[in-house]
């Protein structure tokens, strides 16, 4: 006995002495500082400058980060580097836009995959955006500089908005880069990142769907897993080797560096580090924070989409015309709404509101340990949970606004956007044609994927469930008059407002777009819809909106003394920043985990599972036959493991987020083993409170990606240009 809780005691003190490994996004370069020694312990080869080196070539100088033209640092998805001419792995559902734009009912590539026999033949995708990272700095004392504790928030932010913008003009001055300062814990600390941003970024190849979205949206955030998202790209440059906007001219980038790819694969327990661009996190909210979420905000904007996701699935189980339509409105609808689900479970699992008010407790005698301390840190907390009673409601008008208003029927959105136009006036002449070029280019669009008898009834469900679950004082001035005119009957409304309306068809719209003139802004304002939505978008700007953000202000303030009192109090502890689409590093080990009760998940899937759940009755599983014949022949070239089987997903304790979409999973010699590109159910509450026991993050294997590249699209020329190692 007293043995046992001896080392126990051990144990403990290590654990509280060390950073753990699995939990944390760690700024690359920090690593050296907080994180080399015990990535080494953990099975690591390599060093931390061979992650992150500003004076030469290293490994965060073969990670992409995906961004669009006009807002590149907000990145959508992680990519990675593994040839010498440029040539880009990320997943299939980051490369989906793109694979969906050169998509026609002639060439469906997203159907039917698509690949690039030569270098003529790969595509350009416009708007497209890839950053390198060239080195990062620590700019927080410049950012902060004369900020001072009591002066006024709006000040605050005004100097260090005045701030920001001198480091990155001084920065970017004399180069072709581009520098971006972000906000780190909470506003405590401030890091630049510099970057050298591509803007010629052409499709290579993919998968059909029925490989890269291989069990759609019924298996999405679940283990175990099989499908093969991934997707292919080549990074153009100019002649010079340096970013130029789309040429015939320009050339595959040669970059400093690429990823070698390694066959030998994964075992259980093997280190793994993913770098990448982890979007947003909020591990350090308070318990008043995750009640308001997981008690009032989620639950209700998982029954919107809830209702939404069943009118769309029944017209697409109907008509394939239709599946075709929705199905990527469908997809994008359940990503979060599935997530969200988790999420509660997963909390509710781990006690998280109880041990968040167990860390709240602790803090508070903390603060009032010493007078010093008190002046500070006393009280905040009790301030932060007056100010999340106040926000509960407006946060929930807010999320019907969003979800059940501007999105509950995407009419309403495309009305919104005719708002521009009907405040042109006579004055503005020439700024009348382009807004109706835009807006006819939007209304060919918007209806290619459009049905509008499911269009009537999504209107008429959110608008009932807007007007059901919100009080009046809540409740945009339109919706409570059809309220009271329709009594209640929303389905009623919806059909008399379609009929009327020039949303209801291209035709309408597009007739009412060529015979505009400006003194029919008139009639824009008696459209039902454009009505409706201009009525939400009135009422959400000047009732919801003001309060709202008045009051999440305070909360920002509050949680950024509350983030600075936290690690104050816990001076041993190593902490992380949340994710900000900045470039984290996440190690951790391959593991299966225990889902539930008697129940063990391996850590890796096979083809032998993709051939178990073949059914080409079920869209989601229809197995190409192409990839049952290679089953049948078992024909897998160098591409199996250890017991020749073939290698498909595996899972492991990485702490990633949305954003590490396609980034590269590697081995501890850093030769990349996988693509990241999803999390499983029981852990996807790590976004708010990790748990190593049953967290984890879902890889791609890249060998079942070599296999399908090599032996099931014939396009086994592009390997000769990866550096890969036996
Ligand atoms: N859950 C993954 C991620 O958040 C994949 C989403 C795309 N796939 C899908 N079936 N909806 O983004
Ligand atoms: N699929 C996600 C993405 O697009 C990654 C999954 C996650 O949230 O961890 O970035």
């Amino acid at each position: 006995m007293r043995k046992i809780s001896l080392l126990l005691l051990s144990a403990l003190l290590l654990i509280g002495s060390t950073v753990k490994a699995d939990e944390g996004m760690w700024i690359p370069m920090l690593l050296k500082k907080y994180n080399i020694e015990d990535m080494q312990k953990a099975g690591f080869k390599l060093t931390a400058e061979d992650i992150y080196d500003i004076n030469q070539a290293c490994l965060k100088d073969a990670v992409v980060g995906l961004g669009r033209e006009g807002r590149p640092f907000r990145h959508f998805c992680t990519g990675e580097l593994v040839s010498d001419q440029g040539l880009m792995i990320t997943n299939h559902h980051c490369g989906y836009g793109a694979i969906q734009s050169h998509s026609t009912l002639e060439h469906d590539y997203l159907k039917d995959g698509f690949w690039a026999m030569s270098r003529e033949e790969e595509l350009a995708n416009e708007g497209i955006t890839a950053s390198f990272l060239i080195r990062m700095a620590d700019v927080t004392t410049k950012v902060l500089d004369g900020v001072t504790d009591d002066m006024k928030e709006s000040d605050r932010q005004k100097l260090i908005k005045k701030h920001i913008k001198t480091i990155v003009e001084e920065a970017e001055k004399d180069t072709h880069y581009r520098a971006s300062v972000k906000a780190y814990f909470n506003g405590n600390q401030y890091f630049m990142a510099v970057y050298e941003i591509f803007k010629d970024v052409r499709l290579v190849g993919a998968p059909p769907s029925a490989i890269g979205k291989f069990g759609g949206d019924t298996d999405n955030w679940m283990w175990p897993r099989h499908t093969g998202d991934f997707s292919m790209f080549r990074i153009y440059a100019g002649k010079d080797n340096k970013p130029a906007s789309y040429s015939n001219d320009n050339v595959p980038l040669q970059p400093k560096q690429s990823f070698k790819i390694s066959l030998k694969g994964v075992n259980q327990d093997d280190f793994t580090m993913v770098f990448g661009y982890p979007g947003t996190t909020t591990e350090y909210l308070t318990s008043y924070a995750l009640k308001m979420m997981t008690e009032v905000d989620n639950p209700h904007k998982i029954k919107i989409r809830t209702k939404k996701l069943d009118l769309m699935r029944a017209d697409m189980d109907a008509s394939p015309m239709v599946r075709i339509q929705y199905s990527a409105k469908y997809a994008g609808v359940a990503n979060s709404w599935k997530r969200w689900q988790g999420e509660i479970k997963g909390l509710n699992r781990l006690n998280a509101i109880e041990k968040k008010e167990a860390l709240e407790k602790r803090f508070e005698e903390w603060a009032n340990s010493t007078p010093e301390l008190k002046k500070k840190y006393a009280g905040i907390l009790a301030k932060m949970k007056t100010y999340y009673d106040q926000v509960t409601p407006l946060s929930l008008a807010r999320d019907y606004a969003i979800e059940a208003g501007f999105r509950g029927a995407e009419t309403v959105g495309l009305a919104g956007s005719f708002k521009t136009l009907s405040n042109l006036k006579k004055e503005d002449t020439d700024k009348v044609q382009p807004e109706l070029d835009k807006l006819k280019k939007e209304s060919a669009k918007f209806f290619k994927n459009f049905n509008l008898p499911t269009e009537k009834k999504l209107l008429a469900a959110t608008l009932k469930m807007y007007s059901d679950n919100l009080s009046d004082e809540f409740l945009p001035e339109e919706i409570k008059n059809i309220k009271k005119k329709y009594k209640g009957d929303f389905e009623m409304f919806a059909e008399k407002a379609f009929a009327k309306s020039i949303f209801a068809s291209q035709t309408k719209l597009d007739q009412f777009i060529d015979n505009y003139k400006v003194s029919q802004a008139k009639k824009l304002g008696k459209d039902p819809l454009f009505v409706l939505s201009n009525s939400i978008s009135f009422f959400y700007g000047s009732k919801i909106a003001p309060d709202y953000n008045k009051i999440m202000d305070q909360i920002d303030k509050l949680q950024r003394t509350y983030m600075a009192g936290l690690m104050k109090m816990q001076p041993e502890k190593v902490f992380y920043p949340d994710a900000n689409s900045t470039f984290r590093v996440h190690y951790g080990k391959v593991s299966g985990y225990k889902p539930r009760n008697a129940v063990t998940y391996a850590h890796y899937t096979t083809l032998e599972g993709i051939i178990e759940k073949d059914n080409p009755e079920i869209f989601d599983y229809d197995v190409p036959q192409k990839l049952r014949d290679l089953y049948d022949s078992k024909d897998f070239g160098d591409y199996v493991n250890a017991k020749g089987e073939m290698p498909v997903c595996f899972a492991a304790t990485n702490h990633t987020t949305g954003g590490n979409s396609g980034s590269p999973v590697l081995n501890a010699n850093g030769e990349l083993i996988g693509l990241n590109f999803d999390r499983a159910w029981e852990g996807v509450m790590s976004d708010l409170m990790y748990d190593p026991e049953i967290c984890r993050n879902v890889s791609l294997d890249i060998r079942y990606v070599l296999f399908i590249v090599d032996k099931f699209a014939g396009a086994g020329y592009l390997l000769d240009e990866m550096n890969i190692v036996k």
